[in-house]
């Protein structure tokens, strides 16, 4: 007996962005002071950080939560019309509970499909190419996508490898049902053999990465998946509006943006001032370039997420 499906919509697109960060500035003579044993001048050359957030006060809910209702707010959707949340995220400190389910009831989002997603600080990217599925097939009708980090939770401060990077935020879109494609093709992967190139060890709750190890892959991986995302959504690099690619890094973003060549996108480098937010990192950079009126609505812009796993993901997609 066949088994009956709603048809979906022609496409998916993204209606708005909101984004939060912290108070809490941390600058590298900060960690300095704090006893960290590096230089300014070794972090800005090597990773391209002046200084990131950590939460004080805030949870990864709080802050995924305060993300969600600007993006709610700007959509103009309210809440109870969505039906599906879900939070990419790496950095909860728990298995069980889910944090989507309470990040849900928090937004008066009422009984909503709700899953975390782990894919790192490919997470984001993951997650708007699940929404659009889901969308598309009937599944659901407006979906709030959010990438949260407290990494700061996981941040060993005698390991100057490492506690430099990484910080916390959150970013979040609303994604919705479209008669135009808003959302083209991901172009998703992994790579577990080097499963251990970035990990965090339950002993001790910290995170422990082998640099170069992920700067190589990052480096010979990531122009590919860029270039291929724009290829699959027929969107040519010079006709791309801007280029948020995941802030692990300047020096991989700045290879990587060159590779792509998009000549005419503004390109996200939020990681001066932010650091590597995992999968924060996108909706944050691409949500203040919005706010600073630098992408066009309704033009191309390529995401591309990349890290632990090691997985990447990327698409086109239209500006909100
Ligand atoms: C982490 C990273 C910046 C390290 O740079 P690197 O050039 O590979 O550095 P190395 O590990 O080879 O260390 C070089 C020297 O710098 C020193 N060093 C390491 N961290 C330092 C720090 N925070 N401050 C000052 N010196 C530091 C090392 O001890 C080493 O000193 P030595 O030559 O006297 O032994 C680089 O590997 C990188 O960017 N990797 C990608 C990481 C990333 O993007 N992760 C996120 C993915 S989502």
């Amino acid at each position: 007996m066949p088994i009956t499906t709603p048809a979906g919509p022609a496409g998916a697109r993204i209606v708005s962005l909101g984004h939060y960060q912290p108070d809490y500035v941390v600058t590298n003579h900060d960690l300095i002071a704090r006893g960290v044993e590096t230089d300014d001048e070794w972090i800005k050359s090597r990773v391209g950080i002046a200084e990131r957030r950590f939460a004080q006060h805030e949870s990864l809910l709080d802050m995924a939560e305060a993300a969600s209702s600007k993006a709610i707010a700007n959509s103009g959707i309210p809440a109870s019309d969505i039906d599906l949340v879900i939070l990419a995220t790496c950095t909860q400190l728990f298995a069980v509970p889910n944090g989507s389910a309470e990040l849900a009831h928090r937004l008066g989002i009422t009984s909503p499909g709700a899953y975390d997603l782990n894919a790192a600080c490919a997470g984001f990217a993951y997650a708007v190419a699940a929404a659009s599925s889901a969308i598309m097939t009937g599944q659901a009708r407006n979906v709030l996508v959010v990438g949260a980090e407290k990494l700061s939770d996981w941040l060993d401060f005698t390991d100057r490898t490492t506690c430099i990077i990484f910080a916390d935020g959150a970013g979040a879109a609303v994604i919705t049902a479209s008669d135009e494609i808003g959302i083209g093709p991901v172009v998703w992967g992994s790579d577990g053999a080097n499963a251990t190139a970035i990990s965090t060890r339950p002993e001790t709750h910290a995170l422990i990465q082998d640099g170069q190890t992920v700067y190589r892959w990052a480096t010979s991986t990531v122009g590919g998946v860029a270039l291929e995302a724009c290829e699959r959504a027929g969107v040519r690099p010079d006709e791309l509006a801007a280029f948020v690619p995941h802030q692990a890094n300047l020096r991989i973003i700045d290879m990587v943006a060159k590779k792509l060549g998009a000549t005419n996108a503004a390109i996200a480098r939020d990681i001066v001032t932010s650091g590597n937010t995992s999968s924060a990192s996108i909706p944050i950079a691409w949500s203040k370039m919005l706010e600073r009126g630098e992408i066009p609505s309704g033009r191309p812009v390529l995401i591309v997420g990349f890290g632990a796993g090691l997985t990447y993901a990327g698409q086109v997609v239209l500006s909100p």
